[in-house]
């Protein structure tokens, strides 16, 4: 193990923690509100932040989509500029706070923020954030990525900069008692193939690392099976175990793959699949295509997530294990709504992925061309 760790996002915990606001934000700092289609007019989020900005001179700006695309947010870095903002609180889920973090970027600096997507530039400065999670999923409110789109070229790319990631974040479980039960499938199966981007790859003895991975995997495991039991406990473990799934902690010192994102990245950018969704299409054919590769840790997981019997064919009865798990949740396990023929489809996928530069992915960078759409052959009904 050779790795740096830091996570200097504080976390707010908690019933009420929203009035906390009026003091993480410095005093005399404009801030830019960013939100998004207006859910958190309905569950009193919005007048909650309204009132813990009463202290500061702000400006609001909403309707950041669902996987946020860079027209939206360009009017937002117009109005952030315009009227002199300098900090900027993102009250949402992974699409509001991901938007907050191009905009931070992009607020800094002369060119095109769509370099950043693109990796044409890093992230030299960038506009402090504060975020008020709404939606436990994405890891985005105490994590340095965030995942944009142009909506014009359908690209749906990610960058990520220490500098843009939250000051703080407000986590209060209360607010998640609006979410449709759809989201909150959601949220429960992107942060489970986020742990298991980074714990099914090989083994490195990393004991603590593997120990993390499976205690979240086991506790999604157990809020998926009591999900229609939820009280305030259920919301408070599943936003927790969102935010630990991707902060940085468990992919410290091990290998990571992120396979599953990339390819799932162009089934929304294509066909608008929500984000977790695009995971669950995914991730169990590219297992079984990557199998021998990463047996020792199916048949780990197996074991100590879905105590399966051990025996020669553990691995392959892990990934069905995980398929049905899905499909208890309703999520898709295949792509059967892209409006043309397969072979169509499945030639537009690859074609995204190589105007995207994709070529080895992995945790071996072993998934090559003919990798890729083998993969997507059987993910494509
Ligand atoms: O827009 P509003 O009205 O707020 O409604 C949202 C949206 O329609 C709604 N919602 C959120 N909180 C709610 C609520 N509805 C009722 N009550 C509440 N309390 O939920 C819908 C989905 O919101 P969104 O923010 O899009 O969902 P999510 O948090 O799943 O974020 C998805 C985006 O994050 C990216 C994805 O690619 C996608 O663009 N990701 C970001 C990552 C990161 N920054 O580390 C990692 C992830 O792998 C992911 O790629
Ligand atoms: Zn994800």
């Amino acid at each position: 193990m050779n790795f740096n760790y830091t996570n200097p996002t504080m976390i707010q915990f908690g019933e009420g923690k929203i009035s906390t606001i009026s003091t993480l934000i410095p005093a005399g700092q404009r801030v830019l509100f960013l939100y998004g289609g207006g859910s958190i007019k309905k569950n009193g989020v919005y007048d909650q932040v309204v009132a813990a900005l009463s202290g500061h001179q702000w400006f609001e700006f909403s309707g950041v989509e669902a996987n946020p695309t860079v027209e939206t947010l360009n009017k937002a870095v117009d109005l952030l500029k315009g009227e002199g903002l300098v900090y900027i609180l993102a009250v949402g889920g992974g699409s509001v706070i991901d938007g907050a973090k191009y905009i931070a970027a992009a607020a800094c600096y002369d060119g095109d923020g769509w370099d950043f997507l693109e990796g044409k530039c890093q992230v030299l400065k960038a506009l402090p954030i504060g975020a008020v999670l709404t939606l436990p999923a994405t890891g985005s409110e105490s994590n340095p990525n965030a995942v944009i789109t142009k909506a014009a070229t359908k690209d749906k790319l990610d960058f990520g900069s220490k500098l843009v990631q939250p000051r703080f974040a407000v986590m209060d479980p209360t607010v998640m008692k609006t979410l449709p039960q759809r989201q909150l499938m959601n949220g429960i199966v992107d942060a489970w193939v986020h742990i298991c981007e980074q714990y099914v790859t090989y083994p490195v003895k990393a004991m603590v690392q593997d120990a993390f991975a499976e205690g979240l995997l086991r506790t999604l495991k157990q809020l998926a099976e009591t999900r229609d039991n939820q009280d305030d406990t259920w919301r408070e473990n599943l936003m927790w175990a969102a935010n630990q799934a991707l902060n940085g902690l468990i992919s410290a010192g091990v290998p990571s793959d992120w396979a599953t994102h990339v390819l799932g990245h162009e089934l929304t950018a294509l066909y608008g699949v929500d984000h977790a969704r695009s995971l669950s299409i995914v991730q169990p054919w590219l297992f079984r295509h990557e199998i021998e590769k990463k047996r020792a840790k199916l048949e780990q997981m197996g074991r100590n997530v879905f105590a399966l019997d051990v025996g020669d064919d553990l691995a392959e009865r892990t990934i069905d294990a995980i398929e049905a798990f899905y499909q208890s949740l309703e999520m898709e396990t295949q792509l059967s709504d892209y409006g043309t023929d397969k072979a169509t489809a499945v030639d537009a996928l690859m074609a995204q992925l190589k105007a995207h530069g994709r070529d080895n992915l992995g945790e071996h960078q072993s998934i090559d061309e003919a990798g890729m759409r083998s993969i997507f052959e059987l993910a494509v009904a």
